[in-house]
């Protein structure tokens, strides 16, 4: 999979996908990606990508000429199966929603800074507006590397087989189990005793009680949802 990222703020991305599961599956050619400053495309020398809204009001707006010749110069080289705008008022993201955008070869994602994007380059390039959670960040890039992040892990060869997606919480509409490791009593708190048993599928059949348990206690909406 390949991912294009637009944005003022490239350091804000670098660490967050320079590391771990993400840093493996670069380094597998499983995932490419580019993060590009959009000030590359700036309307002067100054680097200016956004001005004052019409109509008044506090904030700037990012505007449609840097994001457009950006759009335009980097679709030359891929066809995008979907350009994402990260935004608070975008369809929440989901497990579901990451597993079906796992599935995709190209994607650009645009980070928006300041006020937003100017609304044209929403009704004529964006493809899919995506929000990470009912809450507002000062911009698109934390919520950029969060979705680089959950689509990553899901691309077949970049997890093995004990860190495997398929027993993730939200994957099956539930959460995962409590895991314990060594040691067996740590000041008298003691691991259950069906995980020490080698009994495999009781093992199996006690974490999905768990699993069901912890659901129904914590996000009884994910049962509703079925
Ligand atoms: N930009 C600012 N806040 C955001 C959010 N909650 N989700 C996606 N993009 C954002």
């Amino acid at each position: 999979m390949h991912i294009d990222i637009l944005t003022v703020l490239p350091e804000l991305l670098e660490s967050p996908l320079s590391h771990s599961i993400m840093k493996r599956a670069q380094e597998k050619g499983l995932l490419t990606v580019e993060i590009h400053q959009l000030r590359k495309w700036a309307v002067n020398e100054y680097g200016q990508v956004d001005d004052y809204q019409y109509g008044g009001g506090a904030g700037m707006v990012m505007m449609c000429e840097p994001l457009v010749k950006a759009i335009e110069e980097l679709s030359v080289a891929r066809t995008y199966d979907e350009i994402i705008f990260l935004t608070p008022d975008g369809e929440q993201l989901k497990q579901k929603m990451v597993n079906t955008l796992s599935l995709k070869e190209n994607l650009l994602l645009i980070c928006g800074h300041y006020k937003g994007i100017d609304q044209r380059i929403r009704d004529h390039f964006v493809t899919k507006e995506i929000s990470i959670g009912d809450y507002v960040l000062s911009g698109g890039e934390l919520p950029a590397a969060i979705l680089v992040d959950a689509i990553g892990r899901l691309l077949p060869g970049v997890l093995n087989d004990e860190t495997s997606a398929l027993f993730d919480s939200f994957q099956d509409n539930l959460l995962a189990p409590p895991v314990y490791s060594r040691p067996v009593d740590f000041r008298g708190w003691k691991v259950p005793d069906v995980l020490m048993s080698g009994n495999h599928r009781l093992i199996e059949e006690w974490r999905h009680e768990q699993s069901l348990q912890r659901t129904k206690e914590r996000r009884p909406d994910l049962l509703d949802n079925q």
